[in-house]
């Protein structure tokens, strides 16, 4: 709990928690609001007060807080972004700008915060709660599914099956007039959203940045697999893909290979909307009650995260310092179907 008192023996007496804040942070993904409601109700139901802070981390620097009713969250599962918005803050990583946030916590009495956010928002959590005598629990919000330690992040089932139903689509144009489409998916660092879509889809090859080389695959796709099959073709390209965007590599096969008719589609931010599917929606909704169950057991610095469907409880440390790793078999799978 946030506030320690020393008590005249000299021990070390903690306040009972009383108040809590709820937040997100970084980038929206859908099913965060399923997270808020889920928060803010469970506090309610064990008489904890809560406060919405808006605007991420520089709402908490300015004070932007709202205090949450059971009705205020009435209405918001469904609903994709987030209720109280999000930001990614520069002002938080200065130490004045973590000062000003803890001193507006303080002044409104909250003693513990629930962060629904990715690996920027727990750093950011890490470093104020090693700073400041204030605790943090995480729930994985990003739609990249790229935390350590979780099986999944909220908004990552959402993501995908928008992504699935737009590549259905550019199937059928690009099967008509027989083209090759790159189709560029969210992921800076994460490749997992590019993979299992192209799974999903079918995609003749993927290219993402876990896979160190895999552009090989293209190449040989183009040189033979293409001309065999005389057909249409989906390489799905993660953002992050080493190889540059799809608007890169299309430029350079187009140059490599000027008889084919190459398109690129860009999915973009329509990825992070989106009303929330039933499986982002009940995750959320489990890790929000388990936020404030890990709270009421006086734990910080950790984030809520799923294994095989049980809750887990991961140390901020190592949910931002380590990697996830993805599942290369996915890869081999893939490789193997397309023949
Ligand atoms: O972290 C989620 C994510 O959607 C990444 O996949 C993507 O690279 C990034 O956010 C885009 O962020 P922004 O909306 O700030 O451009």
């Amino acid at each position: 709990m946030a506030t320690k008192n020393m008590s005249s023996e000299g021990s070390i007496k903690r306040k009972k928690l009383q108040k809590i804040g709820v937040f997100t942070s970084g980038g929206d993904s859908p099913g965060m609001n399923a997270a808020i409601r889920a928060v803010t109700r469970a506090a309610l139901a064990n008489k904890l007060k809560v406060v919405g802070i808006r605007r991420g981390y520089q709402g908490m620097i300015e004070g932007d807080f709202i205090n949450l009713k059971s009705s205020d969250v009435s209405g918001i599962l469904q609903l994709g972004g987030t209720m109280l918005k999000t930001a990614r803050s520069a002002e938080f990583r200065t130490a004045e700008g973590r000062e000003k946030a803890f001193q507006q916590l303080k002044k409104a009495d909250i003693d513990a915060v629930v962060v629904i956010g990715g690996d920027g928002s727990f750093t950011g959590a890490l470093v104020m709660s090693q700073e400041y005598d204030i605790s943090f629990v995480g729930i994985p919000g990003t739609i990249d599914n790229d935390m350590y330690g979780t099986d999944y992040t909220i908004g990552y089932d959402t993501a995908l099956n928008t992504v699935v139903e737009a590549v259905d689509k550019i199937k059928d144009t690009a099967r008509s007039h027989g083209r090759i489409f790159f189709v560029e998916v969210m992921g800076r660092e994460a490749g997992l959203l590019a993979l299992t879509s192209g799974i999903a889809c079918g995609a003749e090859v993927i290219l993402i940045p876990e896979a160190k080389g895999d552009f090989n695959s293209l190449k040989k796709f183009l040189d033979k697999g293409y001309r065999n099959k005389e057909t249409s073709g989906i390489v799905m390209v993660a953002e992050g893909d080493e190889a540059g965007g799809a608007l890169k590599i299309a430029e350079d096969v187009r140059k490599s290979h000027p008889d084919l008719d190459v398109r690129v589609s860009i999915l973009g931010h329509i990825q992070r909307g989106g009303s929330p599917t039933a499986k982002d929606r009940v995750n959320a909704t489990k890790m929000g009650v388990a936020a404030i169950e890990a709270l009421l057991d006086d734990q910080k610095s950790i984030m809520i995260g799923l294994d095989n469907e049980k809750i887990v409880h991961v140390p901020f440390n190592k949910a931002v310092k380590l990697n996830h790793t993805i599942d290369t078999n996915l890869l081999d799978i893939q490789k193997l179907l397309n023949i």
